[in-house]
């Protein structure tokens, strides 16, 4: 069997569509949006033809769009866009325990120069309780911050509950759909939002283009200072290619969403069902049904995450760990401890992502060959043998080692 690909929340493989829109972009199509003359014109369309393509994806109207450099871009947009603007109003800003960096780091950010912030926690399935970000917000609070869906363990956000109160209370709200988009349909009207983060690389697209959805009406203050490009809200020339990229993306995303959301899902419960069935000491992490289609994320007692990627890796399976190499050491997760889940047992984390080409073969074959790993790792381990019981999550599988 060829590589097997299961690490679509890194990133995805570009469509051949995708690149072939891209193509001439890059050579003889190469002006500049903002030229007078035809071939300026032409790029031009094309990025107004993407910007439509878009906004078709997310329930928004093109001028809504901006383009940015990817989805770090337009969360720092969002977060630090925002913030700026709105100083006036309040300095407060909530957020979860969540969040992916670019939102988190934003926000330590605002805080270093003075800004309030509030990070509010999650239950054991990693869903954050809509009556904590109401109970979050102050008098001062300008925005609040919550990802539709987690980038490790999948769970989906009660956005559309959170963005009531945000309404109640006259404060924006901002959504990280990076993860969302392309796998589950993503309505800016129907979650309520203010602001919406999209990237293009997680969508089949193209990687360092992104968009970031900002509600007419809803201002926010430039990050990024020069032109007027994108209505001065992100000067630049554009990348045309990237932006054509990310549209022809879009448009793919929304063709037959549903059937193949379906699809993956059956292949995510399969993997999940399959592994939990065979391997001893397994947690699944996350909401068992308030969860991304293509997300299967697992601590396996007694081994280290990275570990069974490098095996994975050498049987031809690209799988990834939340663990991050900090300084030379481990980290775990900050979502998996915000969770509840055990250092030593967040170590242990892998992540499944599922995509549009994957086949039932390749789950099939990855329950076959995962549980030799682990039993392999687990004898290797000084600690060598999973302890039931070391977990909170009620998801998991007690049986014991044979
Ligand atoms: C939830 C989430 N937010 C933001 C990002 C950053 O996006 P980009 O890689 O386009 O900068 C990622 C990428 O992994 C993500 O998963």
């Amino acid at each position: 069997m060829s590589t097997i690909y299961l690490d679509h929340a890194a990133t995805t493989p570009p469509l051949k569509e995708v690149y072939e829109a891209m193509k001439p972009f890059i050579s003889y199509e190469f002006g500049n949006p903002s030229s007078i003359y035809s071939i300026g014109k032409k790029a031009r369309a094309a990025v107004e033809h993407a910007r439509r393509q878009v906004a078709e994806l997310i329930g928004a109207k093109p001028g809504e769009i901006v383009f940015t450099s990817g989805g770090t871009e337009s969360d720092n947009l969002a977060l630090v866009g925002g913030a700026f603007a709105w100083k006036e109003k309040g300095n407060h800003i909530v957020t979860t325990a969540i969040e992916h960096h670019a939102v988190l780091e934003s926000c330590r950010f605002l805080k270093r120069i003075g800004f309030d912030l509030s990070i509010v926690g999650v239950d054991s399935s990693g869903i954050v309780d809509p009556d904590d970000i109401r109970k979050a917000i102050k008098k001062d609070t300008v925005m609040v911050s919550v990802m539709h869906a987690n980038n490790e363990v999948g769970t989906i956000q009660p956005v559309a509950e959170i963005s009531k109160i945000c309404r109640e209370r006259e404060v924006y709200l901002h959504t990280d759909a990076i993860q969302s988009v392309g796998n589950v349909p993503v309505n800016v009207q129907e979650l309520g939002v203010d602001m919406l983060s999209v990237s293009a690389h997680k969508i089949y697209g193209p990687k360092g283009v992104g968009a970031l959805y900002v509600r007419e009406g809803c201002i926010v203050e430039r990050l990024i200072h020069g032109g007027e490009q994108e209505k001065g809200l992100r000067a630049g020339t554009e990348n045309v290619p990237g932006i054509i990229g990310l549209g022809v993306a879009a448009r793919a995303a929304n063709s037959g969403l549903e059937q193949r959301a379906k699809r993956i899902a059956f292949f995510r419960d399969t993997l999940i069902d399959g592994v939990l069935s065979t391997i001893p000491g397994v947690y699944l992490n996350g909401h068992r049904q308030e969860r991304l289609p293509n997300n299967v994320h697992f601590c396996f007692d007694g081994v280290e995450g990275e570990a069974v990627c490098l095996h994975l890796d050498a049987a031809g399976i690209c799988a990834s760990t939340g663990s991050a190499c900090s300084s030379g050491a481990l980290e775990p997760s900050h979502v998996l401890l915000a969770m509840g889940v055990g250092y030593e047992l967040a170590q242990g984390s892998v992540r499944f992502t599922l995509g549009r080409d994957n086949t039932i073969e390749e789950i099939h074959h990855l329950i076959e060959i995962l549980p030799p790993i682990i039993a392999r790792l687990r004898a290797m381990s000084p600690g060598g043998y999973y302890r039931p019981g070391t977990c909170a999550n009620s998801l998991c599988n007690r049986g014991t080692e044979k």
